[in-house]
């Protein structure tokens, strides 16, 4: 959990690969390699982008003659076109921004999770410098707490309004009325447009669709995986339950600590993430343009 977010993850495993290119034995080189990719494709089970970096570096260094720089320059290749792709989707998607508009996001998919701009946060970051007046809702995101923690601090930096709310605020907003439209982001999306994503986004889509809030997912390319055909070829990684049971923050001294929240000796589960299916999406922002959820629009975007 050191590197965390679609984009991030993915930049890192390429840079990961890269290394394990340079430390490479003459003897026994691709053995080495290939032991390295596995190590590094079980880090992170749901996350495709990292998948998808990982393939391309070894792809790139496989075709070489020189594998270490071609290793290199294609992990470079894979970061700079994360940033430009997050900030192509932040121009499109900031056309679906009224002005005075009231947003609610889950999990943290700004700069933070990328190489840069974001996948969920980059329209409003763009619709905010264009000078339209937004307002942000944003569910904490128990149980580590990433919409607390580091989509408010980005809003902040970016002199966004916005505001905190629990988790299980969303439907109550909604029915009154206080949501305009919903952002999030993805970390792994299916042929069919079913959508992985943080743990709670199903809940938030299915209560979006109830009372009539589009409900869109931003994403770039890297994060779709057309071998999974739907929901059920998504692995969903299972964390720590001390994650759910403990919380870790500062004391009013500064001093960070870890504190029981639940009735002690009692058990948790904790699925890091959940699958929404496409009947709930009203679109997917890619740096391709924004879709509708569905096979055949998702298999033209990867034939050109
Ligand atoms: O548990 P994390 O922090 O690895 O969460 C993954 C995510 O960042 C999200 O699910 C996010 O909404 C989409 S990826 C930027």
């Amino acid at each position: 959990m050191l590197v965390r977010g679609a984009g991030a993850i993915g930049a890192t495993a390429g840079f990961a690969l890269a290394q394990a290119l340079q430390e490479a034995p003459k003897e026994g080189f691709w053995k080495f390699v290939e032991k390295a990719k596995v190590e590094i494709e079980a880090t992170r089970p749901t996350a495709q982008n990292l998948f998808f970096a990982v393939n391309r570096v070894f792809d790139a260094a496989k075709k070489s003659k020189q594998p270490r720089e071609a290793g290199v320059e294609e992990a470079q290749n894979i970061a700079q076109e994360d940033a430009d792709n997050c900030q192509k989707i932040g121009e499109l998607g900031s056309e679906l921004i009224k002005d005075g508009a009231n947003i609610e996001t889950h999990c943290n998919a700004g700069w933070l999770a990328f190489v840069d701009y974001g996948s969920a946060l980059s329209p409003i970051y763009i619709a905010s410098q264009q000078g339209k007046k937004v307002f942000v809702y944003v569910d904490e995101t128990r149980p580590r707490g990433q919409g607390a923690r580091l989509t408010a601090w980005e809003l902040r930096n970016e002199n966004i309004e916005h505001t905190i709310i629990p988790d299980n605020a969303g439907a109550y907003l909604m029915s009154q009325g206080k949501i305009d439209m919903m952002i999030v982001g993805a970390d792994r999306i299916a042929a069919n447009g079913d959508v992985a994503n943080k743990i709670g986004t199903l809940e938030k889509a299915i209560c979006a669709k109830e009372y009539g809030v589009p409900f869109y997912v931003a994403a770039p390319t890297s994060t779709f995986d057309l071998n999974c055909k739907s929901d059920k070829d998504i692995p969903i990684e299972e964390r720590d339950a001390a994650e759910v049971l403990y919380q870790t923050g500062p004391s009013e001294e500064g001093k960070l600590e870890k504190i029981l929240v639940c009735s002690p000796g009692s058990s948790a589960i904790n699925p890091a993430f959940d699958v929404t299916p496409a009947k709930y999406i009203t679109g997917i922002i890619t740096e391709k343009g924004i879709i509708k959820p569905s096979m055949d629009i998702i298999t033209r975007l990867f034939i050109g």
